[in-house]
């Protein structure tokens, strides 16, 4: 995801563009630029933030009344100079910004090479903009024709914003699946992906949707469908202030997070899982399939939430592929002197790409001959620069110290690696293979449905919330995300929270458990089910109180609870991806009702680069 903002009207554009680009920063960050329209198109952007790119322009003419502006979260091609928004058309007459992903972008460069383009950058958006000129040269139509004709043959998600040196009084613009909202203003208008950039200007918006194009000039909007047909405008008045918009109207940025998981994930599987044709297309990991069927070993290393990410995939390589799999602390494999043997694999999981020990721990594991794979959000990071292949996590940039979005990015992620590796050793039948599919792209929706409970477990939360310590316990897949919901727990309401394997509790554990303790059960329906309602009984016998994640379904296991948290029915290998998200919200909420700063939680930092 990325910020776009543009301006076109009677006042001067750049410093509209440049404070509506700041607000827009949690959007991403790794480079910016603006593209204006001042005797002739002029295109400055910046590897680095907003600050970075306003420090280069200082003292130079930016006077235009029309410009483009964008703060990019790279996605195809790291954050560089060169890969950065605007992109400029081979002819130099048009300038684009985009928010999105074009799937099919490698397709449409290798035709418009063969007719003689040159690329100047790594990005799927250039290709777009260089598809909508050839359209346009070819056809000798206008701008906006052109652009109707190109997104015919788009597929993925965008917004995108045209200045054009041919007219200069005109922007186009066009959305599907990222957000574009137009501001109306008086002899002017405003264009951003979400409404912080315009509401000191206009409270007055029209949110263009998908497949429209809009056709903005500094007095008339008009809005098109990709048939060429007037659509009416439909404007709105903003209700909000600006601090709750860049928060997406959520209170804090960790709950804006929780819930675009449904859309994460979905980003995160587009155009790599395809469940109809039963297939996984990830190249940076298929250009390393081989390396991963014939694996004597897989070495996961990670730290904090992405460890508990990588502990789960232990459990699904094992078990989809039958191939050893070890999960080591980043911190612990970079210090010791371990065994690396020809034919290991491992896999780096980080969300930032910059966790030192993460790092370190790979660049010693590269050096003694082992394939390193990333599993990263943020694109051109460190960690994902030094792996030699990988797939990123697509989860847009996660602003809340606490992880949630990644962590469920992650795993998905990880269960297609496995599926693909699995499915190409033979070591899943093909029925198993093709239900996994199908479950997998279910999860979105699924994870809708969870959160659909957030009331049930804010109320949940403020039950408990005075516990002076927690206990949360599982098997199996469930162990990891017991795992997961203590530290969520811990690092948000900084109350005392433990995870362990459920049958453990016998061996200590359980000498903490009397009548004020929770201990919070992931049970959902798996082959170890009987086992846990065994360990809740022992939980009740000493007056603990048990809190449970269960399956839909399950009218057994509420008899024993005190309380309940339902996740609809899926695959033990993908309900992690679902329990998670009430263990997130419990955390939260526990967070907020205690009053701590859930955002940014004491003595943590968002990216750990020291050791
Ligand atoms: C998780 O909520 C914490 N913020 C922390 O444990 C984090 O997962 C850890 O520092 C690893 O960060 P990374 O994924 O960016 O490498
Ligand atoms: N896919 C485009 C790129 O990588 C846009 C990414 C974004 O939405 O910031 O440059």
């Amino acid at each position: 995801m990325c910020g776009i903002v543009a301006y076109i009207g009677s006042r001067e554009a750049y410093p509209i563009i440049l404070k509506g680009l700041k607000r827009l920063e949690y959007r991403g960050y790794d480079s910016s630029g603006v593209a204006l329209l001042n005797s002739g198109l002029k295109v400055y952007k910046k590897k680095g933030k907003v600050a970075d790119l306003e420090e280069t322009l200082i003292g130079k003419d930016m006077h235009a009344n029309v410009g483009i502006g964008h703060t990019r979260w790279a996605t195809h091609g790291e954050p560089s100079d060169c890969n950065a928004h605007p992109h400029m058309s081979q002819n130099g007459k048009l300038a684009m910004i985009h928010n999105g992903i074009i799937e099919n972008y490698a397709q449409l460069k290798t035709e418009l090479i063969k007719k003689g383009y040159e690329f100047k950058s790594d990005t799927d958006t250039e290709v777009l903009l260089n598809f909508i000129e050839n359209i346009l040269q070819n056809n000798n139509c206008p701008l906006e024709e052109a652009v109707r004709i190109a997104l015919k043959r788009i597929v993925g998600a965008y917004v995108i914003v045209l200045i054009d040196q041919d007219n200069p009084d005109t922007l186009i613009a066009a959305r599907k699946g990222s957000p574009l909202v137009i501001g109306i203003g008086k002899g002017e208008h405003f264009l951003a992906s979400d409404a912080s950039p315009i509401i000191e200007y206009t409270k007055e918006v029209v949110y263009v949707n998908d497949y429209e194009v809009a056709i903005i000039k500094s007095d008339e909007l008009i809005l098109k469908n990709l048939g060429n047909e007037r659509q009416t405008p439909y404007i709105t008045k903003l209700d909000m202030e600006l601090a709750a918009i860049e928060k997406g109207g959520y209170e804090h940025f960790m709950l804006k997070e929780i819930f675009e998981q449904p859309t994460t994930i979905f980003d995160c599987l587009r155009g790599r899982l395809d469940a109809h044709a039963g297939t996984i297309t990830m190249k940076g990991i298929d250009e390393y399939a081989e390396e991963l069927k014939n694996a004597n070993r897989i070495v996961i290393v990670a730290c904090g939430t992405s460890w508990h990410a990588g502990l789960v995939a232990e459990y699904i390589f094992e078990e989809l592929c039958r191939v050893n799999v070890e999960v080591e602390y980043a911190s612990e494999f970079r210090y010791r002197n371990p065994v690396i043997n020809k034919g290991d694999v491992i896999i780096a999981i980080s969300q930032s790409g910059e966790t030192a020990d993460t790092l370190v721990a790979i660049e010693n594991a590269k050096e003694k001959g082992a394939i390193i794979l990333g599993v990263v959000n943020v694109v051109g990071s460190s960690i994902a620069r030094t792996s030699h292949g990988g797939a990123y996590t697509h989860a847009g940039p996660e602003i809340g110290v606490a992880s949630t979005k990644a962590f469920t990015a992650q795993l998905a992620i990880l269960v297609m690696i496995a599926l693909k590796v699995g499915f190409e050793k033979g070591t899943i039948e093909e029925k198993r293979y093709r239900q996994l599919l199908i479950d997998l792209e279910a999860i979105p929706q699924k994870v809708e449905v969870v959160l659909k409970d957030h009331e049930k477990i804010k109320a949940l939360a403020e039950k408990y919330m005075d516990a002076p310590d927690f206990l949360y316990l599982g098997r199996g897949y469930n162990f990891p995300v017991a795992l997961e919901g203590a530290l969520k727990l811990k690092e948000i309401s900084y109350i005392h929270a433990e995870g362990y394997p459920a049958a453990e509790m016998k061996h200590g554990p359980i000498a903490l458990v009397d009548e004020k303790l929770p201990v919070v059960f992931i049970a959902t329906k798996d082959v170890y089910h009987q086992k846990v309602l065994s360990n809740m009984q022992e939980i009740k016998a000493r007056k603990g109180k048990v809190i449970a994640v269960i399956t839909e379904g399950d009218t057994h296991t509420p008899t024993i609870t005190n309380d309940l948290m339902i996740i609809p029915e899926t695959d033990e290998i993908l309900a992690p991806m679902l329990s998670v998200i009430h263990l997130q919200l419990l955390a939260y909420y526990i967070g907020i009702a205690k009053g701590c700063d859930v955002d940014k939680p004491r003595n943590l930092a968002k990216s750990v680069t020291v050791e």
